[in-house]
């Protein structure tokens, strides 16, 4: 039986969103036609949203299915960004340099239209500097995106605070909340901003949808033209499956599963230590299953690979281009160097993770990092 730590890429399809995707499967209608198959597809979709709303701790027309965590994103944050600019607040941007690419490639599109977009100082763990935030945002801007947790390094963001700085300075606040959603509660941290993101395959949904939550009130304007649907704000015809299986996934989300996983992975770290690997951002807030190891002078994906050869998936966190992969945009933005960026493997588990697959794990580690470190050095 392989052994799976790469959560944080894709978690699997929890029970519930496999009936509810293959229910959706059998109904026939679109959402949008009035007759009763029509109005049973809708039905599927406004349960979905309902989930979600509960979720996220607000209300069903503030919730807009999209085609994942990318797209959700990127309607949060370039619909607020283009908000603000409409009522005249500085077109300035202010992200930290270690977010996902799907808030980075926002921001570089928001660029594009002649936004300015600065990098907010993180310290070595990924934790934002609330000074320094509060430094760059008293000139005024746009929007300050932040994720709530790091998909490398499992860093958490004080949004509360973070959110009390931006409106202080009339800032408008975006939340990628992808890594978080299912393992912390969403609802008080939706409270403190003005639009958040999920994604269905990190929740236990399938990939290829997400939702969007967006503050009641807030006119955001869809990425491309097209249809009416989600109240005009995401146009084409609703992914029935994907959304249903997304909205039984939030429903069947419980953070308290994680504390479990939190105190798994935290006896995971003291093994992992003891074989003389470095735990990245061990001291900073974490959700609790992601686990980011250096083993100094040996190659991060070297070591993937042979848990690979071993039956066990994990990752270094980074993405692989062209079969090559790069040292991590995370860890070189958190001030690493390069040869220590490369020493990166990232266990990220689930919650039915146990701690015999971890023990298999610790078990493999000695002899193959030894043979990494012999021949694929950093
Ligand atoms: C923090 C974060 N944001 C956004 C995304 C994008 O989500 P999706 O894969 O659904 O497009 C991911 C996926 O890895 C992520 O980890």
């Amino acid at each position: 039986m392989r052994i799976y730590l790469d959560h944080n890429a894709t978690a699997p399809l929890a029970p519930a969103a496999r009936a509810a995707m293959l229910e959706a499967a059998s109904t026939l209608g679109n959402p949008s036609s009035i007759h009763g198959d029509g109005r049973a597809a809708r039905a599927l979709v406004e349960d979905a949203r309902a989930a979600v709303a509960r979720l996220c701790g607000g209300e069903v027309d503030e919730v807009v299915f999209t085609s994942g965590g990318t797209e959700a994103c990127a309607l949060g944050l370039v619909g607020l960004a283009r908000l603000a600019r409409d009522r005249g607040r500085p077109a300035r941007i202010l992200i930290p340099a270690i977010d996902h690419p799907a808030t980075l490639g926002a921001a570089e599109a928001l660029a594009r239209e002649g936004f300015a977009i600065a990098h907010v100082r993180v310290d070595g763990a990924g934790r934002i500097d609330l000074d320094a935030l509060a430094a760059d945002a008293a000139a005024g801007g746009a929007v300050i995106a932040i994720a709530a947790a790091n998909h490398e390094l499992g860093t958490i963001q004080d949004v509360a605070a973070i959110a009390a700085i931006a409106r202080a300075h009339g800032w408008l606040v975006h939340l990628d909340a992808v890594q978080a959603a299912g393992k912390v509660a969403l609802a008080p941290l939706a409270a403190a901003v003005d639009a958040l993101a999920i994604s269905g395959h990190k929740l236990g949904g399938p990939a290829g949808v997400g939702a969007a939550w967006l503050r009641r009130g807030l006119a955001i304007e869809p990425l491309w033209p097209g249809g009416h649907q989600e109240r005009g704000r995401r146009p084409g015809t609703e992914n029935l499956v994907g959304i249903a299986g997304l909205g039984a996934a939030a429903l069947a989300a419980d953070p308290a599963r994680f504390v479990e996983v939190a105190a798994r992975a935290a006896r995971f770290e003291a093994q992992l230590v003891a074989l003389g690997a470095t735990i990245r951002a061990q001291a900073a807030p974490r959700i609790g299953n992601t686990v980011n190891a250096r083993f100094a002078g040996a190659r991060g994906d070297a070591i993937v690979m042979a848990l690979d050869l071993a039956e066990v998936s994990a990752s270094t966190g980074a993405a692989c281009t062209s079969g090559s992969i790069k040292p991590s945009a995370v860890l070189l933005a958190v001030g690493e160097a390069v040869a220590d960026a490369r020493a990166a493997v990232r266990f990220s588990l689930g919650a039915d993770t146990t701690d015999a697959e971890l023990d298999r794990v610790i078990e493999l580690l000695p002899a193959i990092v030894a043979r990494v470190r012999r021949h694929a050095p950093t």
